[in-house]
């Protein structure tokens, strides 16, 4: 059964990404994958900063990467990037860590201006850490992610069929690698 990892890049514990993150791996058809979550916040501040390689929590992130088949990926956009905390956990990954992954990237932004961030910022990086099959990603304003009183996610329409369409694309790409090994 394929595994998807889950990987959030925000720093804020509220995150509007993260909960976008969560919800589209509600889109995934359940019975035919496994999900595991990691976050930048899953390491100990220290270990990210001082770049801890033989960190205990490091490791068992690196196997949940090692394990993956493919990788959701959301983040906020920050200074028309995404955040450091975010480039500091991917930096303590192997160099070759993405190799064969099919990876969805997903961005949060609080403007139209930064929409190439995924195109600009992350998948320069994604690429050189060895992911080659990169899927359209998907850009939200933060603006239509909202929640309601009961702390419910509520997306427009139009972000659903988005997210919708983007898990549809990572199934299909994670079949294509499987009928083809
Ligand atoms: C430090 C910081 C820098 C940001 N820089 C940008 C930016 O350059 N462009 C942009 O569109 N939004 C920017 N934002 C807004 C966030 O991308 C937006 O609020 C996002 O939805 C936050 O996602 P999160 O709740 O998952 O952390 C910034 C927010 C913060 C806190």
């Amino acid at each position: 059964m394929p595994a998807i990892l889950l990987l959030s890049g925000s720093p804020n514990a509220n995150s509007r990404s993260e909960a976008i993150l969560h919800h589209a791996a509600g889109l995934l058809p359940g019975q035919d994958f496994t999900t595991s979550f990691v976050s930048a916040r899953d390491l100990p501040p220290e270990d990210l900063v001082l770049a801890k390689f033989d960190s205990p929590q490091l490791k068992q992130i690196q196997a949940q990467v090692a394990q993956a088949d493919g990788i959701l990926i959301a983040t906020p956009v920050y200074k028309a990037s995404y955040p450091g905390v975010f480039k500091a956990l991917l930096d303590l990954l192997d160099q070759d860590a993405l190799t064969e992954k099919v990876i969805l990237p997903i961005a949060t932004g609080g403007t139209l201006a930064h929409l190439l961030a995924i195109d600009f910022a992350m998948k320069p990086v994604l690429s050189v850490m060895g992911a080659t099959t990169i899927l359209k990603g998907i850009y939200i304003l933060s603006a239509q992610v909202q929640f309601g009183t009961d702390g419910k996610l509520q997306l427009e329409a139009e972000v659903e069929e988005r997210l919708q369409a983007g898990i549809q694309s990572l199934v299909e790409a994670l079949q294509r690698n499987k009928t083809a090994r």
